[in-house]
């Protein structure tokens, strides 16, 4: 995903800066805060961390798999921990699973909605078994991982996703800095 983010024009040409924010590295506990994200008084270190993170950026790309028709509870946890940092700034959704996770992008899209962010209309779906690769991966192993490896037609889509993103970040005016996952 990182390469296919570097390879945009614009990423090569320096006018923006793409940057991986793994929640998997965030550890935020399950929301703990006892006002609602809206009122923006965050009460734990935890939670200005990761206000401070989302903060920085101007455009997101949401990269998630499908769990149980659906996206996994630590991106929504994510998500409700913030309210006015994803407020008005555009997003990509793109999911992977076994068939490419899109009821996932079906349940983030309102969820993103919802925080006020400016939802692509278009998201791109990968799948397990055709854009990952699984190079020296047990595939009988269920802990083993894969990589997301998209082939031509697929990273064509995400370069057009990263172009309407920056278009979007333009047309509002804002830096361009979209952050991308794994
Ligand atoms: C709890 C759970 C539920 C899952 N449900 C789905 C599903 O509904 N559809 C699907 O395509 N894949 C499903 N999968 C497979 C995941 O999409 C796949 O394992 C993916 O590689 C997980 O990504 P991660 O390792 O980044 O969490 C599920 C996996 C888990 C752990």
């Amino acid at each position: 995903m990182a390469e296919t983010t570097a390879r945009h024009p614009a990423a090569r040409a320096g006018e923006v800066t793409v940057e991986l924010v793994d929640l998997a590295e965030q550890r935020l506990p399950m929301l703990d805060e006892p006002v609602p994200a809206r009122f923006g008084d965050y009460r734990h270190d935890h939670t200005r961390r990761w206000s401070t993170v989302v903060a920085a950026y101007d455009a997101y790309v949401f990269v998630t798999p499908e769990y149980n028709s659906s996206v996994p509870a630590v991106l929504k946890n994510a998500i409700d921990y913030l309210d006015a940092e994803w407020r008005g700034k555009p997003a990509g959704v793109l999911t992977y699973g076994v068939r490419g996770g899109g009821r996932a992008a079906e349940h983030l899209r309102p969820i993103l909605a919802e925080v006020g962010m400016e939802v692509l209309p278009a998201h791109v779906e990968l799948g397990l078994f055709t854009d990952f690769d699984w190079t020296g991966a047990d595939r009988s192993d269920p802990t083993a991982d894969g990589r997301i490896s998209p082939g031509e037609d697929r990273a064509a889509m995400i370069t057009a996703m990263l172009t309407e993103l920056l278009a979007a970040v333009r047309a509002a005016g804002r830096d361009a800095v979209p952050a991308g996952g794994r």
